[in-house]
């Protein structure tokens, strides 16, 4: 997730304008910042690593000439962190400027065949590939206007994009064009903008247009022009005013960061499909090659771990250990060695406990491989692997997006891992492969469908003083972290434990109308787990199931549920499953009046041990 602008104004400078629009759209990515602008035919470009403030008091982001301008905030996905990835990026003749939001899937081959044709890089991203082919298109039809140049080259894109571009030779116009990524226009009294998110331009204009995928926008002193680039159809629309305040905007409409990054789940876990091949092949390479491997986190991300751990072993026959980082050193600190592998995840690839497992392990010559959401945190320049999980930015201290970006990249892991080593039959591995792919879908269902019900079971459940999770195989990781999430943000005591456990102790502390909060996934754990509603229900707790829409031996014995879509396959389960639990530890939050996204005594990246 990246912050795009650009303006195209009547009168005044663009770039200080610009500056500014893109602090506003800072959250969206602050590992480097860039801006072009174009006055008199040429393009001045700047640009820079690091949070925009940085930026600007080293290279001054303001004295760029020019009334028309792109910029954009960085959230690395492809290429580290640094001045060179930063944006804009340009064509070999320093014509073509372009910023973009997104992921181009295809941009390794097209970058070859780009290289084949005698053109250059001085990056390691995948959008440098888009200046490059507007460049190409262009030597091949010189006569065409540059939109229809841009709008040609799109054609050969795939993945998800807004992007912006302007050219030295057509110095009046910038084309935007989006699919699958955000993309909106600010209709203003002294000129148009383009954004990622409307907080953008929200002090300069309350009229908004929403360009939809497979659009492309042109911008000039007229006004602004929209094209469905595969028809060339003409498109009228008017833009409509927006009545948000600008801390309203920031969230798109929602009253808190965690409910946003809630419903972000379906995006963010298509983008976790767009993962470079390549590097999730290398990863299962070095899991299949080795020993022993630890897996290595803490809290949620120390939950995706444990749910990775019975992924690897019941689809690819491959034990793991997942550890709690903060125990790695004293338990394994003196056993691990060369014939060790480290995966280690964490959303910020920064906190302390988990760079300090690593750490120890590497002076101990393991190999270090590693998940994080942060590309150029420690853990990636630490790790000899590691694969971004392309969540974006989280806000939310109490992590959401990241859990399930996590749980997707673990879960392709898994699934290459059982096609090399061929312990799963191809059949069984296409249909995983499809459900896996409809997962963004099923998210979308549940969130749209449960939000409200899980508001009432809130409500409902609000008073009581404890509440049980429970869950069975690969459901015990779901009910942690459903426990987890409720801890943090809705200070209520909780219990947590594998399902069978509970009678070995924690059973004592049912009592009457004790809320048991069972995570139902229907597989070979399901007649047990049935057992164990029946004795807690027999001890008088009320049962509270999440559990599959056509379930009905579970919803018949429940007294409240939240469901989720029918036949998920119990190794894809932990993504669906935790859905409602979000939903029901947020509405818990609310229900005590708690602010969910700044939980008390808790930071977003814990980096003291
Ligand atoms: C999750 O909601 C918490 N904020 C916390 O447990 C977090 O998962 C943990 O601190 C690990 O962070 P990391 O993924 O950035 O390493």
């Amino acid at each position: 997730m990246c912050g795009i602008f650009g303006c195209f104004l009547k009168n005044e400078n663009a770039a200080p304008l610009i500056h500014s629009a893109l602090k506003r759209l800072e959250y969206r990515g602050y590992d480097s910042v860039g801006i072009a602008t174009i006055s008199n035919g040429t393009i001045f470009l700047k640009k820079g690593q690091g949070k925009i403030d940085e930026v600007h008091k080293n290279i001054n982001l303001n004295d760029l000439p020019g009334n028309i301008g792109i910029g954009h905030t960085r959230w690395a996905t492809h290429g580290a962190p640094l001045q060179v990835n930063s944006h804009p990026h340009s064509d070999c003749t320093g014509k073509i400027t372009v910023v973009h939001n997104g992921i181009i899937e295809n941009f390794n081959d097209l970058k070859i065949e780009l290289q084949n044709l005698g053109h250059t890089f001085t990056s390691k991203t995948d959008t440098e590939v888009i200046p490059h082919l507007i460049e190409e298109t262009l030597k091949n039809k010189p006569d065409l206007p540059f939109e229809e140049v841009v709008q040609e080259t799109l054609k050969r894109l795939e993945g998800s994009y807004a992007i912006a571009t302007i050219f030295s030779q057509e110095p009046n116009k910038i084309v935007c064009a989006r699919n699958e990524s955000p993309l909106v226009l600010g209709i203003g009294d002294n000129g148009i903008y383009f954004a990622s998110d409307i907080p953008a331009f929200l002090p300069l204009t309350t009229r908004a247009l929403h360009i939809d995928n497979g659009e492309l926008v042109i911008l000039t002193a007229d006004g602004y022009k929209i094209k469905n680039i595969q028809t060339n159809q003409t498109i009228e629309r008017l833009p409509e005013t927006v009545d948000w305040t600008s801390d309203m905007a920031v969230k798109d409409g929602y009253p808190h960061f965690m409910i946003k990054e809630i419903h972000e789940q379906p995006e963010t876990l298509r983008n976790t499909f767009r993962l470079q091949e390549h590097y999730l092949d290398l990863m299962s390479t070095f899991l299949d090659r080795a020993t022993e491997i630890f897996l290595v986190a803490c809290g949620t991300s120390y939950h995706a771990c444990l749910a990775a751990s019975y992924m690897f072993s019941k689809l690819a026959f491959l034990p793991t250990y997942p550890v709690y980082a903060s125990e790695f050193i004293e338990q394994y600190g003196k056993s691990v060695n060369i014939d060790s592998t480290i995966l280690a995840v964490s959303q910020s690839g920064e906190t302390a406990d988990t760079i300090a497992a690593v750490a120890t392990a590497q002076q101990r010559a393991a190999t270090i491989l590693s998940l994080t959401n942060t590309i150029g945190s420690t853990l990636t320049r630490i790790s000899r692997v590691y694969i971004g999980t392309q969540a974006g930015p989280e806000i939310s201290v109490a992590a959401t997006k990241t859990f399930t970006s996590q749980l997707s990249v673990l879960a392709q892991l898994a699934l290459r891992l059982a096609k090399k080593r061929g312990k799963v039959s191809q059949s069984e591995i296409d249909i995983l492969d499809a459900q896996l792919e409809k997962l963004p879908d099923i998210v979308d269902t549940i969130v749209k469908t449960q939000q409200e019900k899980a508001k009432q079971i809130a409500h409902k459940y609000a008073n009581s003083k404890l509440l049980f999770f429970l869950g069975k195989g690969i459901s015990t990781a779901t009910a942690f972290e459903g426990r987890l999430k409720l801890l943090e943000v809705a200070y209520i005591p909780s219990v947590v434990f594998p399902a069978g456990e509970s009678k070995h102790g924690p059973i004592s502390l049912i009592e009457q109308d004790l809320p048991v909060i069972f995570v139902c996934q229907k597989d070979d754990t399901h007649k047990t787990v049935i057992s164990n509603i029946m004795e807690m229900k027999a001890r008088g707790a009320k049962i509270i199931a999440i559990t599959e829409e056509d379930d009905h031996e579970i919803k018949n014995l429940a007294d409240d549920y939240l469901e989720v879509p029918k036949n998920i396959p119990s190794i894809l389960s932990p993504i669906p499953f935790v859905i409602p639990l979000q939903l029901l530890a947020y509405h818990m939050a609310l229900e005590f009046n708690h602010n969910p996204d700044t939980p008390r005594n808790l930071a977003k990246s814990v980096t003291v041990r």
